[in-house]
């Protein structure tokens, strides 16, 4: 599994050697404090758990570990698919992606949703993927949306933020392949 890109972008399958940058990019991006729901002080995985979940979703059919490179940047961006564990739920994917903020607007994001969607057209088990975003995060839902998701629903209020404003949560979902 891997894609090439314009500029020596790479998509790849996550290898265990990138759990140290993917754990930092996952940090500095939490850090930031605007696009996910964990806060920084509630992200308790530590090197090994990302190791073991590179090693557990190389090895799951329905779950995706997926890095993108830059000629010398190991790891500008990584996207997970969280694979349904329950037998009723194993067609269905949860989708989480991130890029480094110096890296963002290059295309980065696209090309690792672009391989995200190949790998699950190509699925035998994954049918369904699913993801949940702010309402407010417009530049992600725009990527999204192109890549050819669509609205499920929209939950008012769901996240009620340090300085007492609320941000609606918005979840979005692809069927694969798409027309089942
Ligand atoms: C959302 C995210 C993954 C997109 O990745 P990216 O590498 O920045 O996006 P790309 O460069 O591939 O851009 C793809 C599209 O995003 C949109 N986009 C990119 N930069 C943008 C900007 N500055 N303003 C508005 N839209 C923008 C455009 O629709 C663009 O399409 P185009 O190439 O036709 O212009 C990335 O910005 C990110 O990690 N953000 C913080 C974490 C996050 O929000 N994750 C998703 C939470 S569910």
């Amino acid at each position: 599994m891997r894609w090439e890109h314009e500029g020596g972008l790479r998509v790849e399958a996550a290898r265990m050697r990138d759990a140290l940058p993917v754990l930092a990019l996952h940090r500095d991006v939490l850090a930031e404090q605007d696009w996910f729901i964990t806060l920084s002080e509630e992200f308790t995985a530590g090197l090994d758990d990302v190791g073991e979940r590179i090693r557990r979703y190389a090895a799951a059919e329905n779950c995706l570990f997926l890095v993108a490179r830059l000629p010398r940047v190991q790891v500008a961006g990584f996207l997970v698919v969280h694979g349904g564990q329950l037998s009723r739920m194993r067609h269905t994917g949860k989708l989480e992606v991130m890029v480094a903020k110096g890296q963002r607007g290059r295309g980065i994001g696209r090309a690792l949703l672009a391989a995200c969607v190949e790998w699950a057209e190509a699925s035998p088990v994954v049918m369904k993927l699913g993801l949940s975003v702010f309402a407010s995060n417009a530049r992600a839902i725009a990527l999204y949306e192109e890549l050819g998701f669509e609205k499920e629903g929209r939950r008012p209020r769901e996240y009620r933020m340090a300085d007492g404003t609320y941000r609606d949560d918005l979840l979005l979902y692809r069927f694969t392949p798409s027309s089942s």
